[in-house]
């Protein structure tokens, strides 16, 4: 693709400048792609009615043509007017976690551009809680199709540097609004069957989940990876970053044992561990991800620690495994998307 001329705009959200807002919502409204920072991860949005608009992010990308975006809105009312309807549960799961870092599947009236849903006849939709995201959408009076904003298969951006990184050239703006909080993306949940299904973990666990609408089950392909993903993004690889990443499973002397090998073998190795774990390792270099007592600090940490590592002085990845609970579940999903391979101590 050509490049394009990117405009930058440093927005504080707790002090959000409507005239810069302004400005991001025009380009929307002239179907330009504009990137913008949530409280999970930046998103690449587009106005999600027109169908060049949407181009314009899969083009920016790369994505593949069928990966359905994610729809942000302002509001429950600009659901409504997206889907054929809502059903009891997802009522109940927006009145409880929205604003937030929750996606619901509901069934698509058609209104979006079809380039949007990759043909399906659901629709993903999210109200973002952060307030650059919502400055936009109230101003822009748009719906926005927004994925995370990273070139297709690298991990997603936490900070507007990392957005600046993929793709600085290839969009019409980007709006710097700071680190985000969660760090992950949004949980995305099926609502078009009987009971809530988990397509993708994300920063509403299904703990959360379960108070509020009972049983939720975990898409099978989240469990079993024979199994066709129901979330067709969930196939492709992800969040990898420049070197090749070992996910390592077993205890401390067992990863020291991996880097020492790897090392004997002339390989420069990069770790990410807790930071319970961090003065226990010797490795090239060391990135601490926040604390195995809180989940919810590896996640924030994650995909910067991925990004972090450059094969000018890094030739592998090894990084600890976390607890599968929580916000844990989250983490081990995208860990073990981004690697390479998986080494398991025999018990
Ligand atoms: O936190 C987030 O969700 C971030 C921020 C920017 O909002 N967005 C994000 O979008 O992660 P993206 O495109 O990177 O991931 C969207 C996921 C993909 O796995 C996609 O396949 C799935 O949601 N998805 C979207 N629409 C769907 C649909 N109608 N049915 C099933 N899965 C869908
Ligand atoms: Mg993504």
């Amino acid at each position: 693709m050509s490049t394009t001329e990117t405009k930058f705009w440093t927005i504080d959200p707790s002090n959000v400048d409507s005239l810069q807002i302004e400005e991001a919502a025009a380009l929307l409204r002239d179907n330009e792609a504009v990137a913008f920072p949530t409280e999970t991860v930046y998103g690449l949005g587009a106005n999600a009615l027109n169908e060049q608009a949407v181009q314009g992010i899969f083009a920016a990308k790369g994505r593949p043509a069928d990966n359905p975006l994610i729809v942000h809105v302002a509001n429950k009312e600009q659901i409504e007017e997206v889907v054929t309807r809502i059903p009891q549960m997802a009522h109940k799961l927006i009145d409880a976690f929205t604003p937030g870092p929750l996606t619901l599947i509901l069934e698509s009236n058609g209104s979006c551009a079809s380039n949007v849903t990759a043909g399906l006849s659901s629709v993903g939709v999210r109200i973002p809680d952060h307030p650059v995201a919502r400055a936009l959408l109230q101003t822009c009076r748009l719906p926005l199709a927004a994925p995370s904003a990273n070139r297709s298969g690298r991990p997603s951006p936490t900070s507007a540097e990392h957005v600046y990184k993929d793709l600085n050239g290839r969009v019409a703006g980007i709006v710097d609004g700071g680190p985000t909080g969660v760090g992950v993306e949004s949980t995305v949940v099926d609502c078009t069957g009987d009971r809530p299904v988990i397509l993708r973990p994300g920063g509403i666990t299904k703990e959360d989940l379960e108070e509020v609408v009972g049983p939720t089950d975990f898409d099978p392909a989240l469990i079993n990876q024979e199994e066709k993903p129901k979330s067709p993004g969930m196939k492709y690889t992800h969040y990898a970053p420049e070197a090749p990443l070992w996910l390592v499973e077993g205890d401390l002397a067992f990863l020291q044992r991996q880097i020492d090998q790897l090392q004997q073998n002339d390989k420069r190795v990069g770790v990410i561990v807790s930071q319970e774990h961090a003065g226990h390792i010797q490795a090239d270099e060391i990135q601490i991800c926040g604390s195995r007592d809180h989940l919810n600090e590896v996640a924030v940490h994650l995909y910067g620690a991925l990004r972090s590592f450059s094969t000018d002085t890094i030739d592998v990845i090894l990084c600890e495994s976390f607890p599968e609970y929580g916000m844990g579940y989250a983490v081990m999903n995208r860990l073990k998307k981004a690697a390479t391979q998986v080494i398991t101590q025999d018990k």
